[in-house]
């Protein structure tokens, strides 16, 4: 049984009045802190910057979560210098003595969940529940690659008569980290601990609209006792200091979780040998999705209502995970569709840190155009089936319902990575795996129905990192359900999977003659 004995953190059941309580207090306190100032963290000492950037709460822009100092090139190049020292000692720590310090990363997330689950909220406007479940994640990242790493240190040994062999792993260096805004706790510490874990050396360039975040995650793992250097917070400008540590001689792997168009741009700046460059750099681009699901004539409507509602509208639409196309078969077609429209009507819209709020405000003014763009694109090619209401301070679009889409139309084709869905008819089953299999995506994708033979189908031929059956298509597990896609959206191995550590490993075969 590979799957021995991982237990994942429990999130916060907030249907018992305290924990409500405990959630809302901790929103206060954190509210009284927001404003301040955070620096990189370059060897351990807070570095000042010329540059700064307002970080402001997605949901109510006046209020401005945290002011960003932002890192130079010659900050991230001393960054390098400082984690490239530490790898030399790092990497000589055996994997026991590494994972017990992210196993008291873990612990301390435990403890100061409602805080973190706070910053989430203020920072990206992440409803409650949501948070909470992405600190539940990052603290399964942490526990699960310590003990993977434990796993993998032992080797194989492959002894015959005269002949030991020995096979090992070894880290690669110095690891950067480019990290998106929408899992800005989870997806950030992640690839990090990842990293660490297996005996790298971490530079985090967080996303700017969520550095805040990006300093959090310093400070849980500086208070859990990670030596100084291992780990270097460097909040900077993507388009100048993280393309300069991508293409920097001394960096060994990048490892990235973005758009398509900067997980490209990152693989063939890396490709290229630059001077004094002593080996082939790594890069893990998990990347975008469009992913669709299919709703047959067998499919049960309750769960396939609520499934789709909340995979296309939670966190407004701003998983790569998120469903955006739903490929309804022609006989259940226009009940489904009344009664997600119905349904979506009834979503809770406001400012995420209150208590009821089950939608809030997109990441900033840019996103919000950009969806803004494809909503009016939308108008033009499809019939608007419903469009919600939303206050008008903040950077809010509301929750969109798009019906006979073409399948071939921007809306359907192109990420938008915002609250629009995109209501597709198919008159067979093998219509609706062709629409759901017709884009350059491969993330998730889901199937309702209750038709073995289509299930069986769908495990075949349906082409996505993660299918999910009868059940919505976002919220993956560690370990359960090790997270991440193919064709354009991402090379690499599942986060939180078995494969995931050997891609910062370097593996070497030891034959001695006896
Ligand atoms: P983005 O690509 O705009 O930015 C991601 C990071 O790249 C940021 O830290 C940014 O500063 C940095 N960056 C930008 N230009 C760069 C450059 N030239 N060189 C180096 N770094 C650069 O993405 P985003 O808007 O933060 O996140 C949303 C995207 O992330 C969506 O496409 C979503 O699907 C994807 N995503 C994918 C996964 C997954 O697991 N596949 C998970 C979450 C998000
Ligand atoms: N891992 C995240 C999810 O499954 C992206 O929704």
């Amino acid at each position: 049984n590979i799957f021995d004995g991982f237990v994942n953190s429990s999130d916060r059941d907030y249907a018992i009045n305290d924990k409500r309580e405990t959630a809302q207090t901790a929103l206060q306190q954190v509210r009284r802190q927001l404003g301040k100032t955070y620096l990189p963290i370059i060897n351990g000492q807070a570095v000042q910057t010329d540059n700064y950037v307002e970080s402001v709460n997605p949901a109510n822009s006046s209020q401005v979560v945290g002011k960003i100092g932002l890192a130079s090139i010659e900050q991230a190049e001393a960054a390098v210098q400082v984690a490239k020292n530490a790898f030399a000692s790092w990497k000589k720590l055996s994997a026991k003595e590494r994972g017990d310090i992210l196993r008291k990363a873990a612990d301390i997330m435990e403890e100061k969940r409602e805080e973190l689950v706070a910053w989430i909220c203020w920072e990206v406007a992440k409803p409650i529940r949501e948070g909470d479940g992405e600190v539940s994640e990052a603290i399964d990242f942490c526990r699960y690659y310590a003990k993977e790493m434990e796993r993998l240190e032992s080797g194989v040994q492959r002894n015959l008569p005269g002949e030991d062999n020995t096979y090992i792993y070894q880290p690669r260096g110095v690891v950067v980290v480019i990290s998106p805004w929408n899992f800005p706790f989870a997806i950030a510490l992640g690839m990090s601990v990842g990293a660490i874990a297996a005996g790298n050396t971490v530079i985090l360039k967080p996303a700017e609209q969520s550095s805040v975040i990006g300093a959090k995650i310093a400070e849980v793992l500086q208070a859990a006792g990670l030596p100084t250097g291992v780990f270097t917070y460097l909040p900077a400008k993507g388009s100048t200091v993280g393309s300069h540590l991508v293409k920097h001689p001394d960096v060994h792997l990048i490892a990235f979780t973005g758009s398509q168009q900067v997980g490209c741009q990152i693989v063939t700046e890396a490709s290229i040998l630059r001077p004094k460059q002593k080996h082939m750099k790594r890069v893990i681009a998990e990347m975008g999705g469009k992913n669709g699901i299919i709703i047959d004539e067998s499919a049960d409507l309750d769960q396939a209502v609520v499934g789709v509602m909340n995979s296309a509208f939670g966190f407004a639409g701003q998983k790569c995970s998120a469903c955006s196309r739903a490929i309804v078969l022609a006989p259940v077609y226009d009940n489904f569709l009344e009664r997600l429209v119905e349904a979506t009507r009834s979503l809770k819209v406001g400012e995420a840190h209150l208590p009821d709020t089950k939608f809030s405000a997109v990441i900033d003014g840019a996103a919000q155009q950009n969806i803004l763009n494809y909503i009016a694109k939308g108008k033009e090619t499809a019939k608007l089936a419903f469009e919600g209401e939303v206050p008008n301070h903040g950077f809010y679009v509301p929750p969109t319902i798009f019906s006979d889409v073409d399948p071939d139309s921007a809306i359907a084709q192109e990420e938008i990575f915002g609250p629009v869905l995109a209501v597709i008819k198919a008159q067979s089953f093998d219509e609706a795996l062709a629409i759901a299999n017709g884009t350059d995506f491969a993330l998730t994708g889901g199937l309702y129905s209750r038709t073995p033979s289509h299930i069986e189908r769908a495990y075949r031929e349906f082409e996505v990192g993660n299918l999910y059956i009868n059940r919505g298509i976002t919220g993956a597990l560690v370990d359960r359900h090790p997270f991440g896609g193919f064709k354009l959206s991402g090379i690499g191995s599942k986060a939180g999977g078995r494969d995931y550590l050997l891609q910062f490993l370097e593996p070497r075969s030891i034959t001695e003659n006896t």
